[in-house]
């Protein structure tokens, strides 16, 4: 074990316990990571719960739901109890990637114990085709089938183990057609679910002929499946009158509202969703719940009963999409401090069997390939691939994540082409600093004003001591005959607004009791990131009461309507803000009520403590609130919110289409084996900008849950697809996601201590998406190790996930 990586470090690994930080680290570390913690990088990530008085924001109670996850006490949509007649359906797969649907004989099926129905496209009184944006997909196959696992119709019977039984039994006769299965297929006989789109500036094919150097290069990155722990479900209610309940695991109750109604062929106004919380969903419920919802209703509706639908996982597997598999083409222009002279990038994005999502991603994509960096004259072509697999989906980034990869590979290989410290070329591309008015507008013509990264970057160079262990990386790496060492820094600047901007609105409910209690509902969905915590806290700081006093109810279509998705990492914005309305609403009335009493201005009136203080007279908040019931005062209120500024044109994705950027960078140090291609990842040192945290433990725990899962992307999770087009990892004992013993010994995330710039709710910046993105750094730090091992200075050829197979492939040179 002498060679082994966890014996061998050149430093003390520990990293201090320090209050600013978290550190998952164990004694014994490897890697070369430091052992302080900066001074200025800070969070309160450790402060104890807002106690009595203080306001909430900026401390760290616990998530609203904690104690009853742990507990098994918060329900999720398949342990609410059954409605009287609950009927299961279970879905009836294609096994076929592309090929006409012949016939069916479903007799053996109908025939078995407990099955009550089939229900098929025949039996939707509505639209057969979704209600998607682009309408392009059918509810049921039912002339052709287009991938493997399309859903063709439903069982419906007394139990979940009867439909899947009787299901599988279900017979299809299919003519197979050629089916076009990977990117290089479609690209041959420009198979697209959406036009290409190209966004350039300035003259790219003159700058890279004028570059004093060139590089051209081709790499994929593969697909992710979101492997939420809950798995997709609905269950649809019939109530009186052509009524429809639907309790869904969404991320997006309206757009399932939506769906429903235009499937049963009624007005929205008939069905009614609601979402207590997921159990995840990452992007993969923000339109694909939606099938469950619709599947459930019209079985509900055929056999008059509730009907539950339960994926099992291996066909949630099987139906749902993923994140887009990316291919790239790049010709990148640079000179000799490897600064970007001109880039021609073309992005080739699979995007499955119909658009879903696709456009909107592929957009993000094209927005967030410049990542951090100033490209000059770039051309950027987007490709949309049809191809017969799942309909890849929104997953956390939403296209931003196949954005960035793109450019951080370019200038690691850029680095490496010119024997440079691969940091010191990323510096070198940065956007012009904050006050600069050169290198700062993106190829998408939007000013970067708040480019915090000219500060951040030297600061987690200075936490990480990238400096100095990158030489004794060095040191190490010549020593060593079969590990190699390889570390990176990568940023992230990811730009925070829906990208269609008419999203980018919200609306909450603010009760106040009589007794003094509050409870306030909100557009956005609670999947485990902290939301309603954040909102409840919100609210309690605005009517200045203890966070306990505040309750945040269900999502529900008939509490606020027309919400948009929770997503986009903007859920706290959104809805924040408009709770924050609607508080304050409250709060107006009951201060002018009080002025009345005390014969003073508004202005003079304080909410806090849990009272209301006038210059003469401190009376309990719950005294005053009863008192103003009395006198017939609005104690509840709604609050809407827009967000300001934004705007963009479609067709030339040009113009500000983000509010603001969330800025961060991570610094990993891994270790690969060169004989077998395995590797550890050895140390991370995370320094993330989330503003001015609502509530730092919230958001440190999504930067290492957003890190972690980002390196199983880029790491172990491959999904394969075999030459007939059919998932093959379709379950956990084939498909790697990354558990408790992935993550890195030494791992400390410090949050930037500076708050928004833009007037977000208490100045704080999203953060459920934009952490993903420093996994990128595992990625890079793997290719620095890679060519730490070939020592042939020719750039590291290589796909994600950088598999140990793969690993060793590029060790080898052969990719
Ligand atoms: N965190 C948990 N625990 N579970 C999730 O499903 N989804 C991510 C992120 N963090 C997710 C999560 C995604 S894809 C998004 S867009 C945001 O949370 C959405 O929530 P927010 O807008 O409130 O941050
Ligand atoms: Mo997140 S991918 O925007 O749901």
């Amino acid at each position: 074990m002498s060679d082994s990586p966890f014996h061998s470090a050149p430093y003390a690994a520990r990293s201090a316990d320090a209050p600013v930080s978290r550190d998952a680290g164990s004694s014994g570390v490897p890697s070369s990571a430091p052992e302080d913690v900066g001074a200025r990088a800070g969070s309160a990530a450790h402060a104890v719960p807002a106690v009595g008085d203080a306001p909430s924001c900026g401390t760290s109670p616990p998530h609203e739901s904690a104690r009853a996850q742990v507990q098994g006490l918060a329900p999720y949509v398949d342990d609410v109890p059954e409605p009287r007649g609950t009927l299961h359906a279970a879905p009836i797969l294609s096994p076929v990637a592309h090929g006409r649907l012949l016939g069916m004989d479903a007799s053996d099926a109908l025939a078995r114990p407990g099955v009550r129905a089939i229900v098929l496209e025949a039996d939707i009184p509505g639209d057969p085709v979704l209600a998607t944006f682009v309408h392009d997909e059918p509810i049921f196959a039912r002339d052709v089938v287009q991938h493997v696992g399309q859903v063709v119709g439903l069982i419906v019977a007394d139990t979940v183990q009867a439909a899947r039984h009787a299901a599988r039994a279900v017979k299809l006769d299919i003519a197979p057609l050629p089916a076009v299965l990977t990117i290089e297929q479609a690209m041959a006989v420009q198979s697209f679910v959406l036009p290409p789109v190209t966004v350039a500036r300035g003259d790219a094919p003159a700058a890279l002929a004028q570059s004093a150097h060139r590089l051209q290069g081709r790499f994929a990155v593969g697909g992710q499946e979101h492997f939420y722990l809950e798995g997709q479900i609905a269950l649809a209610v019939p109530r009186e009158q052509d009524q429809w309940h639907i309790l869904s695991s969404t991320q997006h109750p309206g757009e399932v509202q939506h769906w429903v109604a235009h499937a049963l062929g009624i007005d929205n106004h008939r069905v009614s969703v609601e979402c207590r919380r997921m159990g995840g969903g990452f992007g993969g419920k923000e339109t694909q719940a939606g099938h469950m919802a619709v599947w459930a209703a019209l079985a509900a509706r055929k056999t008059g009963a509730p009907v539950k639908l339960r994926l099992d996982r291996d066909d949630d597997f099987m139906i749902t999409g993923k994140r887009h598999p990316f291919a790239y083409d790049y010709d990148v222009g640079f000179d000799d401090q490897g600064r970007i002279t001109g880039l021609a990038l073309d992005m080739m994005a699979n995007c499955g069997f119909s658009a879903d999502l696709s456009g909107p991603v592929a957009d993000r994509a094209v927005f967030h390939a410049d990542n951090a960096y100033y490209l000059g004259d770039v051309v950027i072509r987007s490709f949309r691939c049809k191809t017969n697999v799942q309909s890849h989906t929104a997953f956390r980034g939403f296209g931003g994540p196949q954005g960035v990869i793109a450019i951080e590979t370019i200038l690691g290989d850029i680095a490496r082409t010119l024997g440079k410290d691969a940091l010191d070329v990323r510096l070198a591309n940065l956007y012009g600093p904050r006050g600069a008015t050169e290198r700062c507008t993106t190829h998408y013509q939007m000013r970067v004003e708040d480019n915090i990264l000219h500060d951040l970057l030297p600061e987690l160079e200075r936490l990480a001591k990238y400096r100095q262990r990158q030489q004794a990386i060095e040191v190490w790496n010549a020593r060593q005959p079969h590990l190699k060492r390889g570390m990176a820094i990568t940023p992230v600047k990811f730009g925070i607004s829906f990208t269609a901007t008419l999203f980018n609105q919200a609306g909450a409910l603010v009760h106040v009791y009589t007794d003094g209690s509050v409870q306030v509902n909100h557009g956005g969905t609670e999947m485990g990131q902290g939301l309603h915590t954040k909102v409840a806290q919100v609210v309690a700081d605005e009517l200045g009461v203890p966070l306990a006093r505040v309750l945040v109810t269900a999502s529900a279509t008939d509490k606020v309507p027309n919400a948009s998705a929770t997503a986009a990492s903007s859920g706290t914005d959104l809805n924040g803000k408009a709770a924050q309305a609607a508080a304050r609403t409250v709060r107006d009335n009951l201060a002018a009520f009080v002025c009345g009493l005390d014969g003073c201005g508004a202005g003079a009136v304080e909410f806090r403590g849990g009272k209301i203080v006038t210059p003469k007279a401190e009376r309990a908040f719950a005294d005053v609130v009863k008192a103003a019931y009395a006198n017939r005062i609005q104690l509840w209120s709604d609050g809407f919110y827009r967000t300001p500024k934004i705007h963009y044109d479609k067709t030339t994705l040009t113009g500000r289409p983000f509010f603001y950027f969330a800025y961060g960078a991570a610094c990993t140090e891994v270790a690969i084996d060169t004989l077998t291609g395995e590797y550890r990842v050895l140390a991370v040192d995370i320094l993330h900008d989330v503003g001015r945290s609502i509530n730092p433990a919230i958001d440190v725990g999504q930067i290492e849950g957003g890190f972690v899962q980002g390196a199983g992307w880029l790491t172990t999770e491959e999904l394969v697809w075999n030459e007939q087009g059919a998932l093959t990892t379709k379950a956990p004992s084939t498909y790697k996601i990354p558990a408790a013993g992935d993550v890195p010994p030494h791992f400390a995330v410090h949050l930037w201590p500076e708050a928004n710039a833009e007037d977000t709710v208490f100045r704080s910046k999203a953060v459920g998406e934009p952490p993903f993105m420093l996994a990128i750094s595992v990625w890079e730090a793997m290719r620095q190790a890679v060519a730490a091992a070939r020592a042939d200075g020719k750039p590291v050829q290589m796909d994600a996930p950088a598999t140990p197979e793969r690993v060793l492939r590029a060790v080898s040179g052969a990719w």
